[in-house]
Formats: structure tokens, sequence, C-alpha cells
């Protein structure tokens, strides 16, 4: 592919950095940045062909297949429009946009140009994200009943995030995107998301969005999605996610612990990882950041669906229903209710089970639990299915 970069900025950086690694075939050709100066210092740190102040110049070049959006969030919605308008297949950078409601037109542009668009959601394509997901999906952890997903760190480090009106909001609309659609893979993206409770807070930074959220989004079968993303988090960059199913469970850490461990006086300072707030002490860098954060699985996914003249695995319909949670997360913040995910666009047929599948012990009795206690017994705790009575029996009494 011949790919072009809108933005030349940090996120930009790291897909080119990724693009232009390890013998890849898919080149980015041109730049945009409406700087030009930092266009210009682009291309030669990438050896790109053309670089450009002018948008509209670097998507409607005939020699361009892809555009990636690499811009701040209140430019997306233009971009992913030109790029429809243009006949280009566009990926776009998360959040999809600053609410659904952009969200959406971004969605209905690509459609009817008829435009190959990926989302690019990176945090679900990570190596250990696709091998949880391919057991949650083998049934290994039965019904998925709860998640957890964590993205929490200082802060971002441009001012366009910390400015309500560009970003769209502070950490819930900048990390709560990530967990939201961590927990929807997990959960089952066919599930609707049903409503959104939401605590926020300003809690450090002299901003108007929130610096801090806790949130749980309860889907149509039960399940609870939480998420939990701060920008006032000390101690580097936290992501963890866990899944919690009827038959087992899932820890995942992605970056603080990825089994590489430093001691260092702080002699020859050196880069450790995004976010690393010490470069002295024990520290816990990150072999290879892009690969650790999915990006090279992402981009695989999302060249290859477009060869094969499929769907990616992140969609701009991902991206909109993720926004349209992350608004009723804004709501709920506000009102302190439950507040209804309204998705005037819901493609799912899916129908949820709401029968219980509860263990018969035998004919008179639910099995509740079995525990083996210290002394070696073994104990069940049994409910009887006609009269309600809750009892207790032990093994071979
Ligand atoms: N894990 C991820 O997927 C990830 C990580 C970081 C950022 N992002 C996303 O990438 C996007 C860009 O973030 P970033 O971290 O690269 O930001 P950044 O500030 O480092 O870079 C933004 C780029 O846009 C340009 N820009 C800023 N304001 C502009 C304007 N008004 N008009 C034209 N260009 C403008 C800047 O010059 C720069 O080239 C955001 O949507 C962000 O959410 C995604």
């Amino acid at each position: 592919m011949n790919i072009a970069m809108l933005g030349s900025g940090f996120i930009a950086r790291f897909y080119a950095t990724t693009l232009h690694a390890q013998r890849r075939k898919d080149r980015i050709h041109s730049v945009y940045s409406r700087n030009l100066t930092h266009a210009k210092t682009f291309a030669a740190d990438f050896g790109l062909e053309r670089y450009s102040s002018t948008m509209d110049e670097i998507i409607q070049d005939p020699e361009v297949d892809a555009v990636i959006v690499a811009l701040p969030n209140h430019l997306h919605e233009d971009a992913v429009l030109a790029c429809a308008a243009a006949g280009k297949a566009v990926l776009c950078t998360k959040p999809l946009g600053r609410n659904a409601a952009e969200a959406k037109r971004m969605l209905e542009a690509v459609e009817t140009a008829g435009v190959f668009a990926g989302y690019l959601e990176d945090l679900c394509y990570t190596s250990k994200f696709l091998k949880s997901l391919a057991s949650v999906n083998a049934g290994s952890l039965g019904n998925i009943l709860w998640t957890k997903s964590r993205e929490a760190h200082p802060g971002p480090h441009s001012d366009w995030f910390w400015d309500k009106e560009q970003s769209g909001g502070g950490a819930i609309i900048d990390l709560g995107c990530h967990c939201v659609e961590i927990g929807r893979n997990f959960i089952g993206k066919a599930i609707r998301p049903v409503e959104v409770m939401c605590w926020a807070d300003t809690q450090v930074h002299p901003i108007d969005a929130e610096d801090h959220a806790i949130g749980l989004v309860r889907y149509e079968n039960g399940a609870i999605g939480q998420f939990e993303v701060s920008w006032t988090f000390r101690g580097g960059m936290d992501l963890r996610d866990e899944v919690m199913g009827t038959e087992g469970t899932i820890w995942l850490n992605s970056f603080l612990r990825t089994g590489f461990e430093m001691f260092t006086t702080g002699k020859g300072a050196n880069y450790v990882a995004e976010k690393a707030e010490s470069d002295a002490g024990w520290l816990f860098p990150v072999g290879d950041e892009a690969h650790e954060l999915g990006y090279p699985q992402m981009f695989s996914d999302m060249f290859d669906a477009m060869e094969q003249g499929r769907e990616p695995q992140e969609t701009f319909y991902d991206g909109y229903v993720v926004n349209a949670i992350l608004d009723a997360a804004f709501l709920s913040a506000k009102t302190k209710k439950w507040e209804t995910v309204q998705l005037e666009d819901w493609r799912s047929a899916a129908t949820v089970a709401v029968d219980k599948d509860w263990v018969s012990y035998n004919e008179t009795y639910y099995l509740i639990k079995k525990e083996i206690l210290p002394n070696g017994v073994e104990k069940v705790i049994l409910k009887d299915k006609v009269t309600g009575e809750i009892r207790q029996e032990t093994v071979g009494d």
C-alpha cells in the first residue's frame, strides 16, 4: 500500500515507525502537517516522497491508496469526510469522534462513499489481547460476567488533549475509548450495551475536563464492563485488563510489567518507555513498545482486510458504538444516575439468553458451591429445587 499520513505528531511517528519496521512492504508515501517544517522533517525522518501543509493535496494524490488520520480529535471528522469524498480508504486513530454524532457522520460518509475504513484501536490487537480473546471465544472462560480495563498515566503530551473543546473530554474520551472497546470485545460485540453509570472528577489539574473516572457499562445479557481511566496516576502507564467468566479468569498487564525489570543508579540516562516518570532506580522498560501496544498486528489486519475485501477486526461502526457508550458515561457523571446508551444504529440481531444455567447436584438440589476445607473435608452448599432452602453437606457424611 501507498499510505498518506495526516499529522506528524506523537501517534503519527509511532505508526510510521511501525509501518517502516522489519522490512514491511506497506510504505508511507506522503505526510500532511499544518506546519511545513514539521512535514518536511517527518518526510526526511521516514524517507517519504512527498510532504505538504495542504491536507487535500495529500489526500487526493492519485498515488495514495490509503490515508491514516493521526490528527487531534476535533479534526477527525473533516479529515474522514475529505477521504470519503476523494474515494480513499481511511484508517482513523482513536477515539473515532468526540461524540457519537460525529462518529455516526463519519461512519455514514465512508459507507455512502463505499470506501474501506478501519478504526485504529491498537489495544484490541496486542498479542496478549488476541490470544485472550481466542480463549474467550473458544469458551475457556465460560460466560463472561465482568471485564475490567484500566488505562492510567500522569497525563497526555500535547496542549489540545487538555482543551475539552478540541478533545471532546478528558480521560474518559482519551483513555476510556480503549477500555470500553476492550470490554466490548470480551463480552461480545453482538451484545448490546444498555446503560452506563460513571463517576468522574477533576482531581488534580486546572482543566475543565475530568482527569479521573470510573465507570460501569451494563450489557443486555447482564455482563458488566468496568473502566478505570486517569490522568492523575503516578508511576508510568498502567494498562491492565481482567476478564472474569463462569469458567475462568484472565489477568493481563500490557505495559508496566512485560517481563523486563532493570535497576540503574541513573547513570547514562535513557528513554525507558512511554510516560515513564523516572530513569533511575528499579525500572520497567518495554522491549518493543509498538509490538506490546498492538500496532504491527493492527496494521496487518487493516491491510489484509483491504486486500481480502473483508471488514477489519475494528471498524468505524465499533468506533461509533464506543462513542455512544462514552456519551452515556459523560451524562451519567453529571446526573449521577444510570444513563441509557443511545444507539440510533444498532446492527446486531443477537438474542440474549436469560435462563440461568444452574448446576444440578441431584434430583433434589442445585449445587451452589463445592470447597475442600483446610482439614481436607469436602463441603457442598446446596439449594432445594422446590422449597429454595439452602443447606450444606460434608461429602462422605
Ligand atoms: N494508542 C493510540 O492509539 C493513540 C496514542 C496517542 C494518540 N492517539 C490519537 O492520535 C491523535 C493525535 O494525537 P497525538 O498524540 O499524535 O497528538 P500530537 O499533539 O502529538 O500530534 C498531533 C498532530 O496534529 C497537528 N495539529 C494539531 N493541531 C492542529 C490543527 N489545528 N490543525 C492541523 N493540525 C494540527 C500537530 O501539529 C501534530 O502533527 C489523537 O486523536 C489521539 O487520540 C492515539
